[in-house]
């Protein structure tokens, strides 16, 4: 019988026809690795078999693989196999240069069978394939959660399912959860709601385009933070609208209090701002929302990681400020539980509910429900909030322990000014001059896994900040302190004086 591998290699030798039968092996099996569809750390098949199964000799399966291991794509070790290497020899990040919007009009021409609007997502796309590891921003230590706790409310629940939780959800997304999480949002993050103004999501990013479907048209002006989280701009701009950046301070997004054309919506990440870790001032959410009301916007509060303050009091959320403000709330599990969990929530003003909910259900054909399920039995035994205390208190030390080796090691001026003791990541803030793309791109050929601020911002923005973004939640205190070692040197080699 043939493997998938197999039958992958087949047909991709019948389409690349050029050199010698080993060298169109060997550049076969680079590209299933550099398109993972042979992963980091995957075995490759024993030569023997895969020169029976493809029909080759042996000697030019084996012939491929040596150049293979000549070129960093694997490792073999004698009497024990192949395997596809951890950290690629291709950098990431240089692919996602090669991916900037300057080349998108050129892929665009390439990619004749895309829409223009897939064409042009495609050249703004940066999801990292890396989701794990010293410094991934945003990932959460997704070992530390109880999963027996969970799977055992799961098994129970499966085990004779209720029909309901088998069939399409037509609601909204469970009853129960919304309940525990309407219960769960007035206190913790003094969001005014009831469960029936509580859609539940598969995430943020399915919320994003739900709402941004529901409520803008193609060419509408949207507002967003600049710099921004990518995975909204990007469902943004797949949504066709036309995107307006506006800047970041200390204080948050500086609105445009007199726009010749007003927004539609009106994105914002109020309680931490994405990357760069601001609070948004109750000047500013007083301004934003007189400003949705007079022009009939709505502000979308994305509420991502405000679980995670370390010090001092929770900011509460901006749908909470006034009653019947014109702001949507959304949330996510991915932070707080992990992110494969693929469940977030929209709070939305009550005469809002049933069209989302309907657009909601004809877009997306809500499931999951046993997962939702679960979700709400795991909140009202009361593991989710000691889940999340429990996190909060390692967070914060990983958080302090990383701010003292920037501290240390490089000096205070390398912490960017504002971070606060809060969220999943840091900013370290590199010189105006740095190339901080290219640092990013060395680092990861290190294997230390960050992410260059500059890319957040839009291209032209004049203020644009040289930075990385260091998560720090996902890995001990012992693997920051490698991890960080080998970032030193990798900054000390590209010019930055640090102070050891
Ligand atoms: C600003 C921001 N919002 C939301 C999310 C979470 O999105 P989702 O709920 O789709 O996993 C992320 C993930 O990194 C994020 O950075």
């Amino acid at each position: 019988m043939r493997s998938l591998l197999g039958d992958y290699l087949l047909q991709r030798l019948q389409q690349d026809v050029t050199g010698t039968l080993q060298m169109r092996l060997f550049r076969c099996l680079r590209n299933a690795i550099i398109d993972s569809v042979l992963a980091p750390k995957t075995r490759l098949p024993a030569s023997r078999d895969l020169a029976k199964e493809i029909q080759v000799s042996r000697n030019t399966v084996l012939n491929a693989y040596e150049q293979l291991q000549a070129q960093g794509y694997v490792d073999a070790r004698t009497g024990q196999g192949t395997w596809v290497v951890e950290k690629l020899p291709e950098s990431f990040l240089v692919k996602a240069e090669q991916n900037s919007p300057a080349v998108a009009e050129k892929k665009a021409q390439q990619n004749y069978n895309l829409s223009q609007r897939g064409s042009y997502l495609l050249g703004y796309s940066a999801a990292s394939p890396y989701q794990w590891g010293a410094f991934v921003p945003g990932a959460p230590d997704v070992t530390e959660f109880p999963h027996h706790i969970f799977s055992k409310i799961q098994t129970r629940l499966s085990r004779e399912p209720q029909v309901n939780n088998l069939i399409y959800s037509n609601a909204g997304g469970s009853l129960e959860l919304r309940q525990e999480l309407a219960e769960y949002l007035k206190i913790a993050r003094s969001v005014q709601c009831d469960a029936d103004q509580i859609i539940i999501t598969e995430g943020t990013h399915q919320a994003i385009d739900l709402v941004s479907r529901t409520l803008s048209d193609i060419g509408d002006e949207v507002w967003i933070e600049d710099p921004a989280y990518w995975g909204a701009r990007n469902i943004l701009r797949i949504n066709g609208v036309n995107l307006r950046s506006l800047p970041v301070d200390q204080e948050g997004i500086i609105p445009d209090l007199h726009p010749k054309k007003p927004p539609k919506l009106i994105f914002v990440t109020p309680s931490h701002q994405y990357p760069l870790g601001s609070h948004l001032s109750l000047e500013r959410r007083k301004q934003l929302i007189a400003l949705a009301r007079q022009h009939n916007s709505w502000i979308v509060e994305d509420d991502y990681d405000s679980e995670f303050r370390f010090s001092g009091q929770p900011y509460p959320s901006l749908q909470g400020l006034e009653p019947d403000s014109p702001v949507i709330y959304m949330g996510t599990f991915s932070k707080t539980i992990y992110p494969a969990l693929r469940i977030g929530y929209l709070v939305v003003p009550k005469q809002l509910f049933s069209s989302l909910r309907i657009v909601a259900s004809e877009l997306y054909r809500g499931g999951h429900l046993i997962d939702q399920q679960t979700l709400a039995e795991f909140i009202r035994e009361g593991h989710y909030e000691a889940h999340i205390r429990r996190m909060r208190l390692l967070y914060g030390k990983r958080h302090a322990f990383l701010i003292d080796l920037i501290r240390r090691h490089l000096g205070e001026d390398f912490l960017h000014e504002y971070n606060t003791a809060a969220g999943l990541h840091l900013i370290l803030k590199l010189p105006s001059s740095s190339d901080d793309v290219l640092i990013a791109s060395k680092a990861l050929e290190l294997g230390i896994k960050v992410r260059a601020l500059s890319q957040y911002y839009t291209k032209h923005y004049s203020t644009r900040q040289k930075g990385l973004l260091l998560g720090f939640a996902c890995v001990s205190e012992q693997e920051i302190l490698v991890a960080f070692g080998i970032l030193l040197k990798c900054l000390r080699e590209h010019g930055i004086r640090t102070l050891t």
